[in-house]
């Protein structure tokens, strides 16, 4: 095993597998409400970036649906951290924002897409992670879109499996 990137330390906590404890729950004023599962990995090969992938299910029938993947970095001696991420929907985004404690806050600086992306397309992402009390992991996600306002997608919470 590699050592980890001394740049990397305050988010050791998010490192590792997680899986979600109990059915996400989606929504949005558009669509009907929905329940999920999702994987979450985070992993490092000694370089000062975090590797992630998300995988999230059907909640029944456990079919594949939504995945990001991409790389986390922090800028060396602050407490901002970037997410350069692209999900399967054809979406790429970059969030960036500020880790307090063990809560990150992040906010979408630049959201592009295939030209063939189903509408409506997202304009803005924002998303909190928590390590909880608990030892739990929470993550919200809330978008804006041609035809919402920001608000809230998903919420979920995971407990550790690796
Ligand atoms: C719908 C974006 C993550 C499941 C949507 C819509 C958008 C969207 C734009 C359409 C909303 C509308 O019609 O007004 C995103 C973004 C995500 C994300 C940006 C991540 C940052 C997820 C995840 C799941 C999920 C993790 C878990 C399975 C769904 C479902 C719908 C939906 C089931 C409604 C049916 C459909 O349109 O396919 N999402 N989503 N999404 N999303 Fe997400």
């Amino acid at each position: 095993t590699v050592e980890l990137n001394p740049v990397l330390l305050p988010l050791d906590w998010l490192l590792g597998t997680w899986e979600s404890d109990e059915p996400g729950e989606g929504c949005f004023p558009t669509i009907k409400p929905f329940h999920y599962s999702e994987t979450l990995n985070f992993s490092h090969v000694g370089q000062p970036v975090i590797n992630f992938m998300f995988n999230a299910f059907h909640a029944e029938s456990k079919k594949p649906m939504h995945r990001e993947c991409g790389f986390i970095r922090m800028q060396p001696g602050t407490n901002r951290v970037a997410f350069i991420m692209a999900q399967n929907s054809g979406l790429v985004e970059i969030e960036e924002g500020e880790l307090t404690g063990q809560q990150l806050n992040l906010q979408s600086q630049a959201v592009a897409r295939i030209s063939f992306a189903r509408e409506p397309h997202v304009q803005q992402i924002s998303r909190v992670f928590q390590l909880r009390p608990d030892g739990r992991l929470e993550q919200t996600v809330s978008m804006a879109t041609d035809s919402q306002a920001l608000m809230q997608h998903l919420h979920i919470t995971y407990r550790r499996a690796s």
